[in-house]
């Protein structure tokens, strides 16, 4: 992945999917292998609720954004985009990360890989397969080279701090959704996905006085 040199509101979604597709797939993977095998320590048993949890925390307020900040946005220009039926699926994906948040708070209640992590991990695969077929379909239409042309550079920009303010508004803990969104991203995307956050947050908060609390997540996540 090459590290984007023009802001474009079509690469910030490609680093949210990618985000997301990365949390599915490590959170599928390594829930799979403690099913089997237990958590090795109580660090990584947390580290792996939190993990989680802020992948549902994000795939929720992803759709929420672009439900109702990016697509009203997108659709005069994008004619042929079937924002109707994209919205519809983002509809039928909540159903899914409300029973896994319930899943989640169970399997905090268990203290070793149980049924509710099993639980869990089906619920995941169900979202993956749809999360997989709907991004194909925003990808196909709304690609960096299109939406080029479609807005000038001021015009993108706005949109991915109305859509940032958005998602931050209803996705949750700070501490804990910030370091998913930033080392779930190959470190070139980082660098580009992180340029709007305030300094306090990439300089001080993350590295410093969230540390603690979102450390038990490392084993999950990029370096
Ligand atoms: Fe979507
Ligand atoms: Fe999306």
């Amino acid at each position: 992945m090459a590290e984007p040199t023009t802001p474009n509101v079509a690469e910030d979604l490609l680093c949210i999917h990618a985000i997301i597709t990365r949390g599915l797939n490590v959170s599928i993977e390594r829930g799979r292998a403690f099913t089997q095998g237990g958590y090795p320590d109580a660090p990584a048993r947390e580290g792996f609720i939190d993990y989680v949890r802020s992948l549902v925390s994000v795939l929720h307020a992803h759709h929420l954004t672009e439900s109702d900040v990016v697509f009203p946005s997108f659709r005069a220009r994008v004619p042929d985009a079937p924002f109707d039926l994209l919205i519809a699926q983002h509809r039928d994906l909540e159903p899914l990360l409300q029973q896994a948040n319930a899943a989640i708070g169970e399997v905090s209640a268990e203290a070793a890989a149980g049924a509710a992590l099993a639980r869990l991990i089906g619920l995941l695969e169900r979202v993956a397969g749809l999360w997989h077929p709907h991004i194909r379909v925003e990808e196909d239409h709304f690609s960096p080279d299109r939406l080029a042309v479609l807005f000038d550079v001021e015009q993108h920009e706005a949109l991915n701090r109305a859509a940032a303010g958005h998602s931050a508004q209803h996705s949750g803990p700070d501490y804990l959704v910030v370091p998913f969104l930033l080392y779930n991203l190959a470190p070139e995307k980082r660098r580009y996905f992180s340029r709007s956050m305030p300094p306090i947050v990439t300089e001080q908060l993350l590295p410093v006085v969230w540390k603690q609390k979102w450390a038990p997540m490392l084993p999950f996540l990029l370096p």
